[in-house]
């Protein structure tokens, strides 16, 4: 199968279970949820659960077992994105192709909605049926760990540091793994986990090695379209030079940045070429490259 196709069925897969855990009706939080679901159902690349899923397939796991870790990876980075908009943070209007969550229902909400994606994320990973107890715990553990000060928000921490000073370009590569490589490490970890191959140490490293370099490629690529692409394109707005963020750009051309992510890519597919028997972990790798949304 196509890796387009393979993306847009792991996709609509995710999506279902995410809208599943969101199904609630209440009358007193009925506006909450909404405002959950609008950011949770616009769409997105879904490409950390997309990792999950195809960790999983590839190391000879089912779909299903690892459903629910990737709609929990989806979910806490719904709310990642909810809270980096917000006019205390990036203040960005556009998200997803859409108005972002505090547009439309109000900061006060847009935390909230963020607060209770996050928390239901690990409730997700938890309640998965398919996996034992030990299993959900252990995917707490990494989503949690990602997701936290030395993970995502730690990363974001580095992110709000003053503007007017640059930072040097090892705090950028701490900044980047951080905010963005740790979650989807994470999300690589979880497919691991979930077919049943956590326990190998050679299949951890060598997954571990392939995320680090697409995790890197992937914000290089977000800085690279944050500062070359049109909004209509990535639906989302352009707010790095307004913020003066430190990016990979501060450092580097456009080309520089690419040949740099390029080199990243080979690195990440020769780290997984052992594991990764129908090439569908390089494909996804040089789509992640080339993608320009
Ligand atoms: C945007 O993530 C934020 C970063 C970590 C670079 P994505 O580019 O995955 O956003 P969606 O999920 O497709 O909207
Ligand atoms: C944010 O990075 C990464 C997150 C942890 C949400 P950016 O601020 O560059 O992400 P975009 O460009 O708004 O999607
Ligand atoms: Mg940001
Ligand atoms: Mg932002
Ligand atoms: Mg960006």
């Amino acid at each position: 199968m196509e890796i387009n196709e393979k993306i847009r069925q792991f996709a609509a897969q995710t999506d279902q279970a995410m809208a599943a855990c969101l199904s609630h009706n209440d009358t007193d939080l009925d506006t909450l949820l909404d405002s959950m679901r609008y950011s949770a159902g616009a769409g997105g690349k879904r490409i950390r659960p997309v990792l999950t899923l195809l960790f999983c397939e590839t190391l000879g796991g089912k779909t299903e077992d690892a459903l629910a870790y990737a709609a929990a990876v989806e979910l806490i980075h719904t709310y990642s994105l909810i809270h980096d908009d917000l006019p205390a943070m990036d203040n960005d209007d556009y998200r997803r192709g859409k108005p972002t969550n505090h547009r439309v229902f109000g900061e006060a909400r847009a935390i909230l909605a963020g607060d209770a994606l996050l928390t239901l994320a690990f409730d997700v990973a938890a309640g998965n049926r398919r996996k034992s107890e030990q299993d959900n715990l252990a995917a707490v553990r990494i989503l949690s760990r990602a997701a936290g000060v030395f993970g995502m928000v730690g990363g974001q921490e580095i992110d709000l540091e003053e503007t007017n000073r640059p930072k040097s370009y090892d705090k950028l590569l701490r900044m980047h793994r951080l905010k963005t490589g740790a979650l989807i490490e994470a999300s690589v970890l979880l497919g691991v986990l979930a077919a049943g191959r956590i326990g190998e140490e050679e299949t951890v490293s060598a997954s571990r090695r392939y995320a680090e370099a697409i995790g890197l490629t992937f914000q290089i690529i977000d800085d690279i379209l944050d500062y070359t692409a049109s909004s209509a394109k990535t639906g989302k707005t352009s707010s790095d030079a307004r913020n003066r963020k430190t990016t990979f750009l501060s450092f580097m051309t456009a080309e520089e940045a690419f040949d740099k992510a390029v080199g990243l890519t080979v690195d990440g597919i020769r780290a997984i070429s052992a594991l990764d028997i129908n090439k569908e972990l390089s494909c996804l790798a040089r789509y992640l490259l080339f993608r320009e949304k």
